[in-house]
């Protein structure tokens, strides 16, 4: 499938995450009908919660039961602490839907090692996928978004995880959060059927038109998600699109 990429400006906020949330569905509709079950990896931060809860109010009755539902990205906190991407997502998402609890796989937080926390999780990838060594997942959808330093997932500038080339899932150390993220790496990212970004507000045009239509070197960590058979999408309002050249 040739690579793709293209960028979406939706008039508002609102309107963004009702295409966004049209765009999932479809891309679930796609996988399901063809393999039986829809994988997607979800994002957090604060953007994602409005698709979220967008999917919960207005698709209640999908086929939850076929979608297999994983995180990009994690805060090394309890699943219960307000910076918790699964606490997010579980109040936004999970508590309105009827997915399996087989169906959805958190970052095993718990584990107060980030790294055996990273492995574990890695290892929940590779069974699910039923991977061999050396191999990829390869997601149905991967949900992602933007940090104002051009950040993805939990793949920060000048941090470690981004040159790892062969793990799934690591533990990321990002010094100016003086913290450990664990995050899926850019092979995982890359092999994905389809990434779909999303960004609103004008805090994020700067970062945006530098991401979309600078050269930076070393490329930013958002420059670097390049499917390599799959379709990039970009999904933002116009105050985020604002800078760019159009
Ligand atoms: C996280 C995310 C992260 C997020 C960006 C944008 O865990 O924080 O995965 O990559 O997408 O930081 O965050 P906002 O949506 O809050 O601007």
């Amino acid at each position: 499938m040739p690579s793709t990429r293209s960028i979406e400006v939706l008039a508002t906020a609102a309107d963004l995450f009702h295409t966004a949330a049209e765009e999932f569905v479809r891309a679930a509709r796609a996988a399901i009908g063809a393999q039986g079950r829809f994988t997607v990896a979800l994002s957090g931060g604060s953007t994602p919660k409005a698709l979220y809860s967008l999917l919960a109010a207005n698709y209640a009755d999908f086929a939850w039961n076929r979608v297999i539902l994983f995180f990009g990205d994690e805060r090394h906190v309890p699943p219960t602490d307000p910076d918790s991407n699964y606490r997010m997502v579980h109040e936004s998402l999970l508590t309105k839907i009827a997915v399996p609890a087989e169906n959805v796989f958190r970052v095993p937080v718990e584990n107060l090692d980030a790294a055996a926390a990273a492995s574990d999780y890695e290892a929940q990838l590779r069974r699910f996928f039923e991977l061999q060594p050396g191999e990829f997942p390869r997601f149905d959808l991967i949900l992602l978004g933007m940090g104002p330093d051009g950040h993805t997932a939990s793949l920060f500038p000048d941090s470690a995880a981004l040159d790892e080339r062969s793990r799934l899932v690591v533990a990321n150390w990002v010094a100016k959060l003086n913290t450990h993220r664990i995050t899926f790496t850019f092979p995982v990212l890359n092999r994905a059927a389809e990434v779909m970004f999303m960004a609103s507000g004008a805090d994020k045009a700067d970062m945006l038109r530098q991401v979309l239509e600078g050269k930076s070197l070393p490329p930013l960590p958002s420059q670097r998600v390049q499917p390599s058979d799959g379709n990039l999408l970009w999904m933002l309002d116009e105050a985020a699109a604002a800078k760019l050249t159009r």
